[in-house]
């Protein structure tokens, strides 16, 4: 965007980065995201999401977008592409190396910016869509999210979301990995959640109008076998390379938990002689109320 006046000021509602306990999660999350590689899974399993995020969005030129959760571009550079002024912000600005890559081959300018979910660094209504394609799902505590993505939206302005479903494929993934993880801590809530319609209703109440929700899904692959799948994601995507490493010195559960991902990649596989998949997502569209 043109000036960071125009949108910095108050942080969130929640007016501080969190308690010691917050603060400590919030680095373990920004760690496992910088896990691995998940540049390779934005530009090489999941690309379309963001361009329908921004066309679901209706996002304009010269609009005002701000890309929560961001990673490395995926929405932020196809809304700068469609000519809007676009802030990046994510927890892990490890990850803005490759965005800078992506809107520089793609001809575009973003501003990058570090920031959390759950308090925005940005003034109320300073932006005119706010978004996040599998991105604010990942904060853990919903109802402080939703708060901030609705405030920092002007009034009129449009809320745009695109979150896995607890029934699709990335769903069944983390019910699959969590049996293998430590627990969540308390007040901690499942990203896929966000995948539910009537958790997006109670997060985002009456605040918002015109709230069209539609799942959809993404295919993808193909991928040379449900086992080719799992060791590719074991060496690109966070939350997976975390799950390993947690019981590296457990060999048994490091060959249950390789099973039970093969097993899984082989029940949503409808590909004939390669691993193709859909994963289903929910697509979320609304007005902030004027
Ligand atoms: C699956 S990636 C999605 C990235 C990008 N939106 C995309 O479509 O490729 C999830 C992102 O959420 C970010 N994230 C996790 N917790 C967050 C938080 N509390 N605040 C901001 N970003 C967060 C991670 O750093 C990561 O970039």
């Amino acid at each position: 965007m043109g000036s960071t006046t125009e949108t910095t000021g108050t942080t969130g509602t929640t007016g501080t980065t969190g308690t010691a306990a917050d603060q400590a999660l919030k680095a373990r999350h920004r760690a496992l995201w910088a896990l691995g590689d998940y540049a390779s899974v934005a530009a090489d399993v999941i690309p379309e999401l963001g361009p329908v995020l921004v066309e679901a969005s209706g996002i304009r030129p010269g609009d005002r977008v701000l890309d929560v959760a961001a990673g490395s571009g995926n929405v932020a550079v196809p809304a700068a592409a469609a000519g809007a002024r676009v802030i990046a912000s994510d927890l892990t600005p490890e990850l803005f190396v490759a965005g800078r890559e992506f809107a520089a081959r793609s001809g575009v300018e973003v501003q990058w910016e570090e920031g959390d979910a759950e308090a925005l660094p940005y003034r109320d209504g300073a932006f005119d869509a706010v978004l996040s394609c599998v991105g604010v799902m990942f904060a853990p505590h919903h109802q402080r999210a939703a708060d901030e993505l609705v405030r920092v939206c002007r009034p009129g302005g449009t809320i745009g979301l695109l979150s896995w479903t607890p029934q699709g494929f990335v769903g069944e993934m983390f019910k699959a990995m969590k049996p293998y993880a430590p627990p969540p801590p308390p007040g901690a809530q499942p990203p896929p959640l966000w995948g539910d319609e009537d958790h997006v209703r109670s997060l985002l109440g009456d605040r918002v109008t015109g709230l069209d929700m539609e799942r959809r899904t993404l295919t993808t692959g193909p991928f040379p076998s449900p086992e080719a799948w799992r060791d590719y994601w074991k060496t690109v995507y966070g939350p997976t390379i975390a799950a390993y490493r947690g019981i590296a010195d457990d060999p048994e559960k490091v060959a249950a938990l390789d099973a039970d991902l093969a097993a899984l990649a082989t029940r949503f596989d409808r590909g004939d002689g390669a691993t193709v998949m859909d994963w289903e997502y929910l697509l979320v569209t609304a007005r902030t109320r004027d």
